[in-house]
């Protein structure tokens, strides 16, 4: 049997519907483990960002392949707390992270060839000692072979909920309903896609957060760990 590169290098999955905290919980995990951290949602904001500057239509495949192929993407993990991004030199951190842009994200997303563009690049992020790799498609597209692999979920109404009072304590000005209906858009595009749609791999264990608190979550991830091949 050939080794794979998840075999090789040990891979946790997170997959999950946008705004169930698999960001928080994936960058926690990774500081626990001292694991790599990919964030793969970043880099489909940042190919969003980039067609945006280079005006290049979402309905535009050819294009957009092309761009993504040579898309000069650095994560910059040297400040512990928060991993910056950088986009051909320029840090756009806080710049990708608006409802404009992650719309945009799951629109392109929903492009088989754009995602094969990207496909590498995110394999690339398995190196020694290990990964967390949080996304849609972590379990079931980029790493398949991965060792363990959860999927988060929470129900829209709750999700929303958490999103809302983020922003707010941010001192946004947020409407509910506004985020709630962005939010439902996202699950029914990235889950009704043809390619790579949002659903849980076979072999991943599903936790339901709706109830849990952040700690919560993270306990149960780690007692399923350290039960696993990675104990
Ligand atoms: O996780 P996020 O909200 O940053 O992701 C933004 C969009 O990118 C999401 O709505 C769909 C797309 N995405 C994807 O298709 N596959 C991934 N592995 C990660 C994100």
């Amino acid at each position: 049997m050939t080794d794979t590169l998840e075999s090789v290098v040990k891979v946790v999955t997170l997959d999950g519907p946008s705004g169930v905290g698999k960001g928080t919980m994936a960058q926690i995990l990774a500081k626990d483990l001292g694991y790599h951290l990919l964030d793969s949602g970043a880099i489909y904001r940042l190919a969003a960002l980039a067609s945006i500057q280079q005006n290049i239509s979402p309905e535009d495949e050819d294009k957009l392949v092309e761009m993504c192929t040579q898309l000069d993407i650095t994560f910059d993990a040297s400040d512990e707390s928060k991993v910056q991004v950088i986009l051909g030199g320029e840090n756009v951190t806080s710049r990708i992270r608006n409802e404009d842009i992650a719309q945009r994200a799951s629109l392109i997303a929903a492009i088989g060839p754009v995602r094969a563009a990207l496909l590498q690049r995110q394999r690339d992020f398995a190196q020694e000692p290990g990964l967390v790799a949080d996304g849609r498609d972590m379990g079931t597209v980029v790493f398949p072979e991965a060792p363990v692999k959860f999927y988060l979920t929470a129900a829209a109404q709750v999700r929303a909920q958490r999103r809302f009072d983020e922003l707010q304590a941010n001192g946004l000005d947020v409407e509910f309903n506004a985020i709630l209906h962005e939010i439902q858009e996202r699950d029914t595009r990235d889950s009704q896609r043809k390619v790579a749609p949002l659903k849980p791999a076979d072999d991943a264990i599903v936790i339901d957060t709706s109830d849990l608190s952040i700690d919560a979550v993270k306990q149960e991830i780690l007692s399923h760990l350290n039960k696993s091949v990675l104990a």
